[in-house]
């Protein structure tokens, strides 16, 4: 049997879904049942009739389920994989700035730790960020985070000016505008599709900006263009490719502290493997849980993304 074999074996047997984020290896992705960016990832575990949501992304995203889902068992094939971009706001910091600041409302965006956000007002992803903003008060002072490119994008498009939080993905923040002005004059014709994560220097060259979900989206809504430069984790072209098989797919490289010009991997996601997925399946292990108290508090801020979106 293969190992693709036995992962959905052990899924109908256990009663699983296996759900897995656009920047998991390919392999992955073409073994999950639902694929999704953020968003669709917590509007589907909150639907799922499933007794365990197997989460192949990285580990606020199991935490969300969990925080969604409380009587279903969450598993994470690798519990390591974590995300710099959550890793940016600690729950201690933001707990100071909200003693500094009582009068602000803290939108915290979806890769954040769960107690993050029992802290938060409300939740955002970068599919639903611009249009809860635009729903917020508009005398009320806002702290955006932790992600200040996105933040920063967001103002820009709401003229508001939210208050930034000072963090960032890793991924995102290090592509190269030099190598993505050296494409786009290799291909004149190609839109550049980028995530809201990227810092402005690439964001002032993108055509497209928008989640995952959404530049898969303009993708396979344009059977007509023959490429599109991606500045995003390059695990999306996957899904791209399928959906418009012509397509020159060009992923936007970073540059290494050595000048090496190399592929832009979240080594996070693709933490992720076939393996691992197997085993967690096998041994019902790791579990991510959250504490009670904590994702009561924490499912608050998620419940208004999920109504607001
Ligand atoms: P999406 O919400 O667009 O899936 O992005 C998640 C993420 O981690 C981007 O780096
Ligand atoms: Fe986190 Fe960045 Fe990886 Fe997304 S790409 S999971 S924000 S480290």
């Amino acid at each position: 049997m293969s190992i693709q074999e036995e992962i959905r074996q052990l899924a109908k047997a256990k009663n699983a879904v296996i759900m897995a984020h656009y920047y998991c290896e390919n392999e992955v992705q073409d073994v999950a049942d639902v694929i999704g960016d953020s968003l669709a990832l917590a509007q589907k575990a909150a639907q799922t009739d499933a007794d365990i949501i197997v989460m192949c992304g990285v580990h606020f995203m199991a935490e969300t389920a969990a925080i969604l889902c409380p009587n279903k068992k969450v598993l994470i094939p690798d519990a390591t994989a974590g995300c710099s971009l959550a890793d940016s706001c600690s729950a201690q910091e933001l707990a100071q700035f909200k003693q500094q600041h009582p009068q602000t409302l803290v939108i915290s965006y979806v890769n954040t730790s769960a107690d993050v956000k029992a802290l938060s007002d409300v939740v955002v992803t970068s599919s639903n960020a611009l249009k809860i903003v635009h729903q917020m008060p508009q005398d009320a002072e806002l702290l955006f985070g932790p992600d200040a490119n996105l933040g920063a994008y967001i103002n820009k498009q709401t003229h508001r000016q939210m208050m930034l939080w000072h963090g960032g993905c890793h991924v995102h923040g290090r592509f190269s505008a030099q190598q993505l002005m050296a494409i786009k004059a290799q291909y004149p014709q190609a839109p550049v599709l980028a995530h809201p994560e990227c810092g402005k220097d690439i964001l002032d060259l993108s055509d497209v900006i928008g989640s995952t979900q959404a530049l898969l989206s303009y993708v396979q809504q344009h059977p007509e263009i023959p490429a599109f430069v991606i500045a995003t984790e390059p695990g999306v072209i996957h899904k791209m490719q399928q959906a418009h098989p012509k397509a020159q797919l060009i992923a936007v490289p970073y540059v290494d502290e050595n000048g090496m010009v190399r592929c832009n991997q979240c080594e996070y996601m693709r933490q992720n493997t076939l393996v691992k997925l197997r085993d967690c399946l096998r041994n019902e292990a790791p579990q991510v849980t959250v504490d009670a108290d904590v994702a009561q508090k924490a499912l608050v801020p998620i419940q208004r993304m999920l109504s607001l979106s």
